[in-house]
């Protein structure tokens, strides 16, 4: 595999980095290569010939994708077009990540990889031309969807949590969203799995998240309970927490597809140790 990785830099794009470095992969980031721009994205293939693209570049302020959606949807959607098209060109196959938004969280069982998408806000609109943008112009692609992702480095809510533990003694969260959060490094994990087992994997959806779901307030009680933290956590309904953006109610994927990643509780602890 000779893999060519877009957003590099991000909170995934460091993990998959790490994850593949014995392959030592070419890594991209806005600053030498941004994906809305076919005639650099064209060149950086030409030049690093991969047999792999890995997108993990994107918009991802799902607030600010309200008032953005023009940018979200050139970066979430449209780019994810000409990638394809020139991963098409070269040969490669090309890997893609979508989200959990792209669902409207009114089923309370959750979402297959098959089921039709219908998304509530901007970010997951955005998120859904890729989606489209992928299909109509690639026919050789993973599409993983994950969701409530935390790593090492992004801004996320694992460390906002721990930040807040330090500066307050009581905390507030919402308990009436469910979902699965999953650690970047895990899906990078996963990722490696379906290129390596492509023979047993056909191309197309899947669902790489930590299993079991949960709510964002018994999420934030066991980052304190591991971490130790003497914080008193209340749990409070969407109503009260308003943001720009309308999340999903329940927004769990359902893996179906692949060998099941590890519980959230099993992946946080990990992400905590290390
Ligand atoms: N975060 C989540 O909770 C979550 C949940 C479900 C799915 N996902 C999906 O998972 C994937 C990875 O997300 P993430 O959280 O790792 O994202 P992230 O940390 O925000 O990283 C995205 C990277 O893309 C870069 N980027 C933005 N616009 C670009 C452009 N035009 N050209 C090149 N690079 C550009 C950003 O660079 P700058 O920093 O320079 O802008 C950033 O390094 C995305 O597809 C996202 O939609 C994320």
């Amino acid at each position: 595999m000779k893999l060519l990785i877009f957003g590099a830099k991000g909170m995934l794009g460091t993990d998959l980095m790490e994850v593949f470095s014995d392959l030592s992969p070419i890594g991209r980031d806005q600053s030498n290569c941004d994906i809305t721009n076919e005639l650099q994205v064209r060149r950086t293939l030409e030049e690093v010939k991969p047999t792999v693209v890995i997108n993990a570049a994107a918009y991802t302020n799902v607030d600010g994708a309200e008032s953005e959606e023009a940018l979200a949807t050139q970066i979430n959607g449209e780019a994810v077009g000409i990638l394809a098209r020139a991963a098409k060109k070269a040969k490669a196959v090309l890997v893609h990540y979508s989200t959990d938004y792209v669902f409207d969280g009114a089923r309370k069982e959750g979402y297959r990889e098959d089921d039709p998408v219908h998304p509530i806000g901007a970010y997951g609109r955005s998120k859904v031309e890729g989606e489209r943008q992928l299909a109509l112009n690639s026919d050789a692609y993973y599409l993983l969807r994950t969701s409530w992702l935390y790593g090492k480095n992004g801004k996320n809510f694992v460390d906002t949590m721990l930040r807040l533990a330090r500066e307050k003694s009581e905390i507030r969260v919402v308990n009436d969203q469910h979902g699965k959060s999953t650690w970047t490094k895990d899906v990078a994990l996963a990722t490696r799995f379906l290129l390596e087992h492509a023979n047993h994997y056909p191309y197309g959806i899947y669902h790489a998240v930590n299993e079991e779901e949960t709510t964002w307030y018994a999420f934030a009680c066991e980052i304190f309970s591991l971490s130790k933290s003497a914080v008193t956590v209340t749990p409070i309904q969407t109503k009260d927490y308003p943001t720009p953006t309308k999340r999903p109610a329940t927004s769990s994927l359902h893996n179906t597809k692949m060998p099941p990643l590890r519980s959230w509780q099993k992946a946080l602890c990990a992400y905590l140790t290390e």
